[in-house]
């Protein structure tokens, strides 16, 4: 019997072609999103990973149809961009709300089923940015940073029932991510905080535009499902992001700092 695996974020990006190549794989796919997407082959569901009872539903209904539910991988998210200062706590909250809490909500959803199973797969997409605090984009970087906390917390507590949890971290995709990004108003900002984030994210821009292909990641995922002992942490991106990473783990802040600046474009 085919494995089953709710990915969200499925519409677009990681999320489908994680969902495209587990597929093709042989695993039993449901693809949320709130759009739904057309695809012929996995089985697409409306879901809102902003709300409790989209996200309950949702997985009761794969539970009714399948009787089971093997791994999640929790990859709904967006981008929002502006400095601190001048983002309105509203939209800060939301940022939030889709990328950290959208994937606590798929998570607690699934647990009592993996638990009544003996076991399951937790594949949380976080970021480069849960690890390298990225100016302009504050809000991003928290949810990430709450995503990767939460993930190192929760494998201690599952880890009794057989479920396993990981969190994969990519560095710049090529994905709508840019196009969707959302800009906070900046008009009547003073000029040098106008022109940091042009800059800023300008570059960021430029370099998700020349990043790795969503199916890069998806093949990430793959092999983290696959693994009898899966990595706590997985990175996947460029070299110089994956260095950047592990610059930031090893060296001493302050060095870390100084080298990081022009790649983050400030
Ligand atoms: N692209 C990058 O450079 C990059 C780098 C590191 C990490 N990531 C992470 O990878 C994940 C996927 O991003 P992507 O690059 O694939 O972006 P994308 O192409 O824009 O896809 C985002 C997906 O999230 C879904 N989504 C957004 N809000 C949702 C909500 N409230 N409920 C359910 N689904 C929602 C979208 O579908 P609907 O609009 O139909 O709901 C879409 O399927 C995100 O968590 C992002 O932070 C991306």
């Amino acid at each position: 019997m085919a494995k089953v695996i709710l990915i969200t974020g499925a519409s677009a990006g990681i999320g489908q072609a994680c969902a495209d190549r587990l597929h093709a794989h042989g695993w039993s796919v449901i693809g949320a999103s709130r759009r739904g997407s057309s695809s012929a082959a996995w089985t697409p569901m409306e879901m809102d990973v902003d709300s409790d009872e989209s996200v309950l539903k949702g997985v009761t209904t794969i539970v009714e149809e399948h009787s089971r539910l093997d791994a999640v991988v929790a990859c709904a998210g967006w981008g929002l961009a502006g400095p601190v200062e001048l983002t309105p706590i509203s939209e800060a909250k939301h940022q939030l709300e889709t990328n950290f809490w959208g994937a606590v909500r798929v998570v607690q959803a699934a647990l009592p089923v993996m638990r009544r199973q003996g076991g399951g797969r937790v594949v949380l997409i976080s970021s480069i940015g849960g690890i390298v605090g990225i100016p302009f984009q504050a809000f991003y970087s928290a949810s990430k940073f709450a995503m990767e906390g939460y993930g190192e917390a929760l494998a201690y507590e599952v880890a009794p029932y057989g479920i396993e949890v990981t969190l994969v971290e990519p560095g710049n995709v090529r994905t709508d991510f840019t196009s969707s990004r959302r800009d906070v108003d900046c008009s009547g900002a003073d000029e040098t905080y106008s022109a940091a984030v042009t800059k800023a994210v300008g570059l960021m821009e430029k370099d998700e535009a020349n990043g790795v292909d969503p199916s890069d990641v998806a093949a990430v995922v793959d092999k983290v499902l696959r693994a009898g002992k899966p990595r706590r942490r997985v990175s996947v991106g460029k070299l110089d992001e994956r260095v950047g990473i592990l610059g930031k783990r090893l060296l001493p802040y302050r060095l870390f700092e100084k080298g990081a600046k022009s790649s983050l474009g400030v």
